[in-house]
């Protein structure tokens, strides 16, 4: 079993940490969510979210709000997600770069928005986690393309290097608006990056 972050005892003094373990959210990534979804308005009640890197679940009890009873949402993680959801949201043990995504849209429908706050196990080599975090993130706009209605919405996070001009540019080709955004909520040093496709091409 993964140590949970907020068990992390060098986090103990940072507010957002606090304010996540007062308010029983799985993890302090959850406010991060709220503010990119305040600016960009991309979740919406009784909406269906796909979410990819979803453990603890922050996003997911997050998402579960705004959706409503009536709302249906997907986590996926490499880890099983143990904290307790609505009924109307599911969570799967998966590896996002393996997923078949013709079996996803025939076994769940399309979705409204494609969330990603995935990130690799990092190694302290700057250039190797940026890179890893650059798949990752291609991976999930691969997916969002695949699963997303036309006019959804996309945000996943990236840990900014050298192909970020890049990857606005792939954004860019299947979103009407395209706009990095870096919450307030963002650990001082971080490299973290969400990347934000609003309204989803016609292909
Ligand atoms: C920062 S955490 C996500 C936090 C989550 N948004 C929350 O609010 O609780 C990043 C997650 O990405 C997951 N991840 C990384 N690579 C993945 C992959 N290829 N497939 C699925 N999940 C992956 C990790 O297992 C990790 O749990």
């Amino acid at each position: 079993m993964r140590k949970h972050p907020l068990s992390d005892r060098r986090a103990r003094h940072d507010p957002a940490y606090l304010r996540a373990k007062a308010e029983n959210y799985a993890g302090r990534a959850i406010y991060k969510l709220q503010e990119i979804d305040r600016k960009f308005r991309l979740i919406r009640h009784r909406g269906r979210v796909l979410d990819l890197g979803c453990w603890p679940g922050s996003w997911l009890q997050y998402v579960g709000e705004r959706i409503g009873d009536e709302g249906f949402a997907l986590g996926i993680d490499l880890d099983e997600v143990e904290i307790g959801l609505p009924s109307n949201i599911e969570t799967r043990v998966g590896d996002v770069e393996k997923l078949n995504c013709d079996v996803l849209v025939e076994r769940y429908g399309v979705f409204d928005v494609v969330l990603s706050d995935m990130a690799p196990n990092t190694t302290g080599i700057r250039e190797a986690d940026q890179w890893r975090s650059e798949e990752l993130f291609l991976v999930a706009l691969k997916v969002a393309l695949a699963v997303l209605r036309p006019g959804g919405h996309f945000a996943a996070k990236v840990f900014q290097g050298g192909r970020f001009p890049d990857l606005l540019r792939a954004v860019r080709a299947g979103f009407e608006e395209c706009k990095p955004f870096r919450p307030d909520g963002t650990r001082p040093g971080s490299l973290e990056q969400y990347v934000v496709g609003k309204s989803r091409r016609r292909s």
